[in-house]
């Protein structure tokens, strides 16, 4: 598959799936269904309740992705303009000099099971811990599939924590959930887990549920900017937006909003739980102890800028909205994806061009010339322009720098009477 595809953007919508479609090798009812009616009402009653309908949001691809020396066309969903040109404009200067470089974890996720009423915490966490491979035993009995793929709970952990409602033994059961987000399979351990603790700790357990701060499955992506290319005034501009977001929260959460502007896009692309990919990034920017950029930049020995980002990657190919949504299962194979680690590793990619894009285009000439263009478009459209006279009300707009809705039909009406 090719990622560079000069020109991408000035196709038609038509034109871009067929090519897309081309290089994904996608079949004709998968090219129907990214260009028609992706998910039928029939399908979403079967994945939610009380369903009415379908709520349809703009499905873009990212171009020019190099992850790992493999060229990656990324479906992004997004409601919200800039995002799929700015993720493609920073993967087109990183491929420059050799694009991003991903490392992923292993995929273990955390299930916690919280024990209350314990009279001898450090006793009942050595009896936990003493007894690992019987809970270890229990976990896995619940799921033979998973352990069959080499999956599984594989650890256990225990922690003493002091709380409003007096001391608690956290138990930690660490689960490799293959190529699945997890949820299910981790929170049914703990509950089949919650007896036998029960037992070793003579306390009483309450939760049993996965945590979604994923300490132990994260990816790791790096990029090179070259100062040639973008300059050496924005290489300290980026820096100091950097230094910026590490010492101010206010910034810093702007700043790792403009990550997962990109990573949310193909989590839901892909359907996987943005809620769960977001509670985890902006826990684990704060962890273990203040909120934090999730990405790093520093100047390498030639003085171009390199970034870095770490985040939790809880995402799945197989069981939820992922293997049923038929959109969503064309996105995946749009990425050319085989394992979850994989599609983790693409998360850190997008995120890292996505925040490199914002920090550049801050640090120069701002970001509200390019949103303008594609709002004055919006605005053009809800003027009531038809598709041959959006381009030319939104230029006058931005011309104008009057991107408002009364002036657009205004412009609209001098059109049509010329
Ligand atoms: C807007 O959705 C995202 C940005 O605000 C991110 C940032 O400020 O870094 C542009």
């Amino acid at each position: 598959m090719k990622s560079r595809i000069p020109g991408f953007y000035k196709l038609s919508a038509e034109e871009r799936l067929k090519l897309v479609g081309e290089e994904a090798e996608l079949s004709d009812e998968e090219t129907e269904r990214l260009g028609g009616t992706g998910l039928t009402v029939e399908q979403a009653d079967r994945m939610i309740e009380n369903v009415i309908g379908t709520i349809e949001v703009p499905l873009g691809v990212a171009t020019n992705f190099l992850i790992n020396g493999v060229d990656r066309l990324v479906p992004m969903a997004t409601e919200e303009p800039s995002v799929v040109a700015a993720s493609s404009n920073a993967a087109r200067l990183a491929r420059r000099l050799g694009g991003f470089t991903v490392e992923v974890s292993e995929p273990v996720m955390i299930g916690q099971i919280q024990v209350c009423n314990i009279s001898d915490a450090g006793a009942a966490k050595k009896a936990v811990l003493e007894h690992k491979s019987e809970i270890i035993r229990v976990a896995n009995e619940q799921d033979p599939v998973l352990v069959k793929f080499g999956g599984g709970a594989k650890d256990i952990e225990a922690r003493v924590i002091d709380t409003l409602q007096g001391e608690m033994l956290i138990v930690h059961l660490l689960v490799d959930c293959r190529d699945a987000m997890g949820a299910n399979a981790v929170n049914t351990m703990a509950e089949a887990a919650a007896p036998m603790i029960e037992e070793l700790t003579g306390g009483r357990v309450f939760l049993r549920i996965i945590s979604n701060l994923a300490v132990h499955r994260t990816a790791r992506a790096e990029a090179i900017f070259s100062k040639d290319d973008i300059g050496p005034d924005a290489v300290e501009g980026v820096l100091n937006a950097y230094a910026f977001a590490a010492s101010d929260p206010y910034r810093c959460a702007t700043h790792n909003k403009g990550i997962m502007n990109g990573v949310s896009a193909v989590v839901l692309a892909t359907g996987n739980d943005t809620r769960a990919i977001e509670a985890g990034a902006h826990t684990f920017a704060a962890y273990p102890e203040g909120y934090k950029p999730l990405t790093r930049y520093w100047k390498n020995d030639v003085g171009d800028l390199v970034g870095a980002i770490e985040l939790p990657v809880a995402v799945g190919l197989i069981g939820g909205a992922t293997a049923v949504h038929p959109v969503a299962k064309a996105c995946v194979k749009i990425l050319g994806v085989k394992t979850a680690s994989e599609l983790g590793g693409i998360l850190a990619a997008v995120g890292l061009a996505q925040n490199f894009a914002a920090l550049y285009a801050l640090s120069t000439e701002g970001i509200q010339r390019g949103h303008m263009r594609l709002h004055a478009r919006n605005i053009a459209v809800m003027a009531g322009a038809p598709t041959e006279l959006v381009d030319k009300v939104a230029q006058q707009l931005a011309d104008e720098k009057k991107v408002r809705l009364d002036r657009a039909r205004e412009i609209l009406e001098e059109l049509r009477k010329d």
